[in-house]
């Protein structure tokens, strides 16, 4: 076994977090440059210093995949799933799961469309594995150079802007609830609507990326939708499990 599996090894052991469903190129090369950076001569005591220091785990969450989100990111995309979105079935409250949220603009740019072009109740779980981006979401404090890509309309009934920054209203927080949540290990939510899970499984290797396919195509409702990000198509499952309704959205069968 190399250094870098032995880290990988004793990094699940108190984390919990299998870095070893990471595909290894990337996540090798992101962890060296954290660990140059602190000057550790190698990962075992790299492993080591962050058993014990939780501002360095936190760092180290950060490095491992891109945190970066946008609101109405891909906004074509998004214009595609609202024609599916009003064809759920209706007579009840819809129930959406937003995996792998990052800070919170995805679940916000998903609730302003719900408000503004669905109009049909609905209940919202958002969650990361990484908690200080989850803390962001739920503050929903934004620099205003972020919200440039929101409607205007949307950014003014939604958001209460100040010097340099906005913040998300709570009637538009209230549909929306945070959770901690790591997509290779914990238990996922069921009899669901709609997941969307953008730009996390590009950096899964090809059987984590298959197993949590699985996983959503059990928490979807038969008909629910699933929405991936633009590098992400399904390839082994969506034959039996999933149908193509659009580009990077699928339909359970
Ligand atoms: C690039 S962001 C995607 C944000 C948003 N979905 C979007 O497309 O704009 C990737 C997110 O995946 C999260 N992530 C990485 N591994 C994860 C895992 N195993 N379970 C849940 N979230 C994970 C990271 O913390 C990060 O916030």
């Amino acid at each position: 076994m190399d250094e870098f599996q032995e880290f990988m090894k004793e990094f699940y052991k108190f984390t919990g977090i299998d870095l070893q469903s990471y595909k290894r190129p990337q996540m090798e090369r992101r962890l060296n440059s954290l660990r140059v950076k602190h000057a550790f001569l190698d990962f075992r005591s790299l492993s080591h210093a962050l058993k014990h220091n939780s501002d360095l785990l936190s760092e180290f969450l950060d490095r491992m995949t891109i945190n970066v989100s946008e609101f109405f990111r891909n906004p074509e995309r998004w214009e595609a799933l609202l024609p599916h979105l009003q064809q759920l079935s209706s007579g009840r409250q819809l129930k959406f799961w937003s995996a792998a949220c990052s800070t919170g603009e995805e679940p916000y740019t998903l609730a302003m469309l719900m408000e503004e072009r669905i109009l049909r109740p609905f209940q919202l779980l958002a969650t990361d594995i990484d908690r200080k981006v989850l803390q962001q979401a739920q503050t929903g404090e934004y620099k205003v150079s972020q919200l440039e890509k929101i409607p205007q309309a949307y950014r003014s009934k939604y958001f209460t802007e100040g010097a340099g920054s906005g913040i998300v209203k709570p009637i538009l927080k209230k549909s929306i609830q945070y959770r901690l949540h790591n997509l290779l290990a914990d238990p996922y939510p069921v009899s669901l609507d709609l997941i969307i899970c953008r730009n996390v499984l590009i950096y899964f290797t090809d059987e984590a990326k298959k197993q949590v396919i699985d996983g959503f195509a059990r928490s979807l409702n038969p008909g629910g939708l699933l929405f991936v990000g633009s590098t992400e198509q399904l390839l082994w499952t969506e034959e039996n499990q999933f149908q193509s309704v659009s580009p990077f959205i699928y339909r359970k069968v």
